[in-house]
C-alpha cells in the first residue's frame, strides 16, 4: 500500500484532469492561546478546493470544523494563532494583510453562518441589505442593476420579488437563512463556506436548503466548503468529504467512494452511527474526543480505535493515497515506516498505568 511520498496537491490536481484548484490550503495551523495553553484547534490541515465543487467537512463537535472554515477566510478572533498557506489568486491569504482580506471578501469570499437572525440587520429592508452589500464592493453599479441582480438572486433561492422590501422579522427561519445565502451569492464569490448553515433549522426546511444548495453546483459557478456534523447532507449536497478528527483531517475523497468504502477507522465508525441510527438507534463512538491542549501521542484517535497498533500511539501517522482516497491511519502504511513490532495489536492496559506515572 505504500508508496513514495508525492505531495497531496499533486494527486488531487491530476485526478481533476490538471485544473487548478480554487483554494490550496497546505499544512494549516490555528491555536488558541489560553491559561491551560495552546489548543491546537486545527493542526496541520491540507486539502485543495476545485471549481464549482462542494466539499464536505464533517467530525464531532469540537474537531476544528469552524476554526478550519473561519481559519480560510482570515475569520478568527484576536487570541488565535494561523500558520502555514492558504493559497488563493496568486496569493497567500495567512499572511494577506486585513485590508486586503476585507476587500476580498464579499466578491472573492464569503461566508454563510449557522444563525442568519443574528446577522440580518432588524432595522434595514431586505432591499437594503442588498444594497449595501453591492455598495461596498462595486461602487459605480448603478441601482437598476443593483435591485436586478439581487431580485435575480434571491428567486433563485426561492424568495419572491414581491417580498424584496420587506423586513427580515417578516420572513420564517428558513426565509431568513435563503436570504443570507442570497447575500453570500450576489456578489458570485468564487469560494464560499457554509458552517452548518441548517442546524438551527427543522427537518423540512433544512432538505429545502440543501436542495438549494445542491443546485448551487448547477447554477452557480461557486465553490463550496460545507461544515456539517450531518452526513445525510453531505451525501446529498457534496461532491467530496473531508473527516475532521482532533484538528486533522484523517481521511478525504468523493462522497460516492468514502461512503461506500471508508478506509480510516473514524469514519468508518461516523459512518456506522448513522447508519444504525435508521435501524437500532443511536450507537456512539465509544470513549470521548480528545482534548486538543495536550492530545494524544501518535494517532489522535489511537485511544478510541478498535484496531490500534502499537506504532499507532507512538508516531503520528502520515498520509496515504489509497485510490481514491487519502487517508490518516497506519493500518494502510507505509509499512517501510513501521518499526519492527509496530503492527502489534496496541496493549492498552500498559498504556493507562504509563499515562497514571
Ligand atoms: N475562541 C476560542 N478560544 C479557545 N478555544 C477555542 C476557541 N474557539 C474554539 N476553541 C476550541 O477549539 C476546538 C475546535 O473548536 P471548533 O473549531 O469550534 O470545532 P467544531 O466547529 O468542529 O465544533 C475546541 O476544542 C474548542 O473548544
Ligand atoms: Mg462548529
Amino acid at each position: 500500500m505504500s508508496e513514495p511520498a508525492r505531495p497531496l496537491q499533486d494527486r488531487q490536481a491530476v485526478r481533476a484532469g490538471g485544473v487548478d484548484p480554487v483554494l490550496a490550503v497546505q499544512d494549516l495551523r490555528v491555536w488558541y492561546g489560553t491559561e491551560a495553553g495552546p489548543v491546537r484547534a486545527v493542526d496541520g490541515v491540507s486539502f485543495d478546493l476545485f471549481p464549482g465543487e462542494t466539499l464536505g467537512l464533517v467530525g464531532e463537535s469540537g474537531s476544528g470544523k469552524t476554526t478550519l472554515g473561519r481559519g480560510v477566510l482570515g475569520l478568527l478572533p484576536d487570541a488565535a494563532s494561523v500558520d502555514g498557506v492558504v493559497q488563493y489568486d496568486g496569493r497567500n491569504l495567512v499572511r494577506a494583510k486585513p485590508k486586503e482580506l476585507q476587500r476580498l471578501r464579499g466578491p472573492d469570499l464569503g461566508m454563510i453562518f449557522q444563525e442568519p437572525l443574528t446577522r440580518l440587520n432588524p432595522l434595514l429592508r431586505v432591499s437594503e441589505h442588498f444594497e449595501e452589500a453591492l455598495r461596498t464592493h462595486e461602487p459605480k453599479a448603478p441601482r437598476t442593476e443593483i435591485r436586478e441582480r439581487a431580485i435575480e438572486t434571491l428567486r433563485a433561492m426561492g424568495i419572491p420579488p414581491t417580498r424584496y422590501r420587506a423586513y427580515p422579522h417578516e420572513f420564517s427561519g428558513g426565509m431568513r437563512q435563503r436570504i443570507m445565502i442570497a447575500l453570500a451569492l450576489v456578489l458570485r464569490p468564487s469560494f464560499i463556506v457554509a458552517d452548518e448553515p441548517t442546524t438551527a433549522l427543522d427537518v423540512l426546511v433544512e432538505a429545502q436548503i440543501i436542495s438549494i444548495l445542491a443546485d448551487l453546483r448547477q447554477n452557480f459557478d461557486t465553490s463550496l466548503l460545507f461544515i456539517t456534523h450531518n452526513l445525510g447532507i453531505v451525501a446529498e449536497a457534496c461532491d467530496r468529504v473531508a473527516v475532521m478528527y482532533a484538528g486533522r483531517i484523517v481521511e478525504q475523497g468523493p462522497v460516492a467512494e468514502v461512503f461506500a468504502s471508508p478506509q480510516h477507522p473514524y469514519t468508518q465508525a461516523l459512518l456506522g452511527s448513522t447508519i444504525s441510527l435508521k435501524t437500532t438507534g443511536l450507537q456512539y463512538i465509544p470513549g470521548a474526543p480528545p482534548d486538543l491542549i495536550t492530545p494524544p501521542a501518535g494517532c489522535r484517535f489511537h485511544p478510541r480505535c478498535p484496531h490500534a497498533m502499537s506504532v499507532c500511539a507512538e508516531q503520528f501517522p502520515r498520509p496515504v493515497y489509497t485510490e481514491p482516497q487519502v487517508v490518516e491511519c497506519w493500518l494502510h502504511g507505509p509499512r517501510d515506516l513501521i518499526p519492527p513490532g509496530g503492527t502489534e495489536p496496541l496493549q492498552r492496559e500498559e498504556l493507562s498505568v504509563a499515562d497514571e506515572a
